[in-house]
């Protein structure tokens, strides 16, 4: 399996790691606990992290729908991490607020939060019920352009997007749902950006659908698989999105240094073609 791949200007690993979790399932992990696992991250190899000023969040009552963010992710990577080390990617997201998605002239001052960049190394556009991504990820290459921004990704989007926003600025990296037997309307744009280069970074690769409610989805093949390699079922879904193509990459999201651990050395885990396969016919 390759193990990096080129995202921007940076060769990163291709199991990264997201910040949304860091707070655990119920808020209880506190900014030291988390800088702490941030930095075990740095140490075991991490380069590409995954975050947004909106995060870490939980889902209060283990709603797959529901969350709340605790709006603290930004500084904590930032107090933990920064100056950043060489060949290191920070992306984060900008579009939600709490009153749903920013217009495009509220994005500036959203991007503006502080992670400790002069240049941020990478911006998505996180986007939701857009027929048009234009004016939106239009001012996000306004700010490219004036060097806020080194480079662009667009998050839970289509093609049609993919093709608008390419006609405005280059994309390095695009962010939608994706796992065995999971958000597989995304073949299309995993393909896609593939065959453009464009790296395809899935969330909810472990937790499926249960979505925000997190955890790793339960499933009995995933579990025999699991078995047969002395590898947990964690390890069996990350081993499957990094089999999808080098240019996927995993940002699986965890509270725990044993998980991240354990989700790290799922790029080791080799699976036979037959299951693959058997993974690969998983429907939603
Ligand atoms: N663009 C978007 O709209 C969007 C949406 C959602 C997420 N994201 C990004 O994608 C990243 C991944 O998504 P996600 O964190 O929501 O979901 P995920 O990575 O699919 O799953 C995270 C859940 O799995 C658990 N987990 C992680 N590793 C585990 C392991 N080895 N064994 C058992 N449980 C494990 C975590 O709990 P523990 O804390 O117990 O490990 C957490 O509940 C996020 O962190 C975020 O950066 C983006």
């Amino acid at each position: 399996m390759t193990e990096f791949w080129q995202l921007g200007d940076v060769a990163v690993r291709r199991v990264g790691f997201g910040t949304k979790r860091l707070a655990g399932a119920d808020g209880s992990n506190s900014r030291e606990q988390a800088a702490r696992l941030l930095r075990r991250a740095v140490e075991l190899g991490v380069n590409h992290l995954d975050t947004a000023a909106f995060y870490p969040s939980v889902s209060p009552e283990g709603d797959s729908r529901q969350f709340e963010g605790l709006d603290w992710a930004n500084a904590v990577v930032r107090d933990a991490l920064a100056p950043y080390p060489d060949q290191f990617v920070v992306a984060t997201k900008v579009g939600p607020t709490r009153h749903g998605l920013a217009r495009p002239d509220e994005l500036p001052a959203l991007v503006e939060r502080d992670l400790g960049q002069e240049t941020l190394d990478l911006v998505y556009l996180r986007q939701t019920g857009l027929t048009s991504i234009a004016e939106h990820f239009g001012v996000l290459a306004g700010l490219q352009e004036k060097g806020m921004i080194r480079h662009l990704g667009l998050s839970n989007v289509r093609i049609p997007h993919l093709e608008e926003a390419r006609q405005i600025a280059p994309v390095v990296a695009v962010q939608n749902r994706y796992g065995v037997g999971f958000g597989r309307v995304n073949d299309a744009v995993v393909s896609w950006c593939g065959e453009r280069g464009i790296a395809f970074v899935p969330f909810f690769a472990l937790a499926a659908d249960a979505r925000e409610a997190g955890g790793v989805s339960q499933s009995d093949t995933i579990q025999d698989i699991a078995q047969r390699y002395d590898a947990t079922p964690a390890q069996v879904r990350l081993a499957w999105t990094l089999s999808r193509g080098d240019h996927v990459l995993a940002i699986p999201g965890t509270s725990s240094e044993r998980h991240l651990e354990e989700n790290l050395q799922a790029a080791d885990l080799d699976l036979s073609p037959a299951d693959l396969d058997l993974l690969d016919s998983f429907i939603d």
